[in-house]
């Protein structure tokens, strides 16, 4: 592993570090990825042999190359996926963007996905569960992490997807089949959190509508 000392090793946050532990190698594209701390990890840790570090902002890609100086990375300057050629990478990273941006970035070049994504977005992930549904991409693992928000991880891989079998399609794709599967506690704490904002709001349709929603997982909860 090049470079690599105990010193230099970095620590990462708790969504970085449940990434980092479903990043598959030999090669990695981190999509977004700033500062780099994600991509350097992953290499000072021998999790994967060679990362691809893709940054649309110059500011942010000079950090990238700083950080990645003398690891077996590449930084390149470019829109997501645009800079990939198919099949380069075995897993990609997108972490730290809204839900909606990271749709629009795999949507934009679906040829050039890798076989794995794990993507965590800042926000709800229900618009990445409906674009891997209809992209051909299963949802093999979800977790929740707690940090300054509470942030879920999602891990896909190409193929038929099942997560969804023997739960109602529009909840679980609201608040994630395997969260409510698991009875995750961090869903669980998510949920309640929502469910006293709407009540403390006027009874609006939306209100109304958004409430039944969190209602109806927390029952499923059992709570
Ligand atoms: C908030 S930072 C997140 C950094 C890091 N991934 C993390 O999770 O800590 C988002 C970064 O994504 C970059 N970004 C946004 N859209 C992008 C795109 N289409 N292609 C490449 N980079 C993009 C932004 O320039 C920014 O540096």
């Amino acid at each position: 592993m090049s470079g690599y000392t105990a010193e230099k090793a970095i620590v990462l946050e708790a969504r970085l570090l449940a990434v980092a532990a479903e990043v598959v190698g030999p090669v990695c594209a981190d999509i977004g990825t700033d500062h780099a701390r994600l991509p350097r990890y992953l290499l000072q840790t021998g999790r994967v042999e060679r990362a691809i570090a893709v940054e649309k902002s110059r500011g942010p890609f000079e950090n990238a190359r700083r950080a990645l100086l003398g690891l077996n990375a590449e930084v390149r300057f470019g829109d997501g996926f645009s800079v990939l050629r198919p099949g380069e990478a075995s897993s990609a990273s997108l972490c730290g963007m809204g839900a909606r941006r990271m749709v629009g970035i795999l949507s934009r070049h679906p040829e050039r996905l890798p076989q794995r994504l794990v993507l965590q977005p800042n926000d709800g992930a229900e618009p990445l569960r409906r674009w891997a549904l209809s992209a051909g991409y299963a949802l093999v693992r979800e977790q929740m992490v707690e940090g300054f928000w509470r942030y879920p991880v999602l891990t896909f891989e190409r193929g038929v997807c099942t997560a969804y079998a023997g739960l109602p399609l529009e909840l679980a794709l609201r608040f994630g089949p395997w969260l409510l599967r698991q009875g995750h506690p961090l869903l669980k704490t998510e949920l309640l959190a929502q469910r006293k904002r709407l009540r403390s709001l006027p009874p609006v349709e939306w209100v109304r509508f958004e409430l039944r929603w969190v209602e109806e997982a927390l029952a499923l909860l059992g709570e």
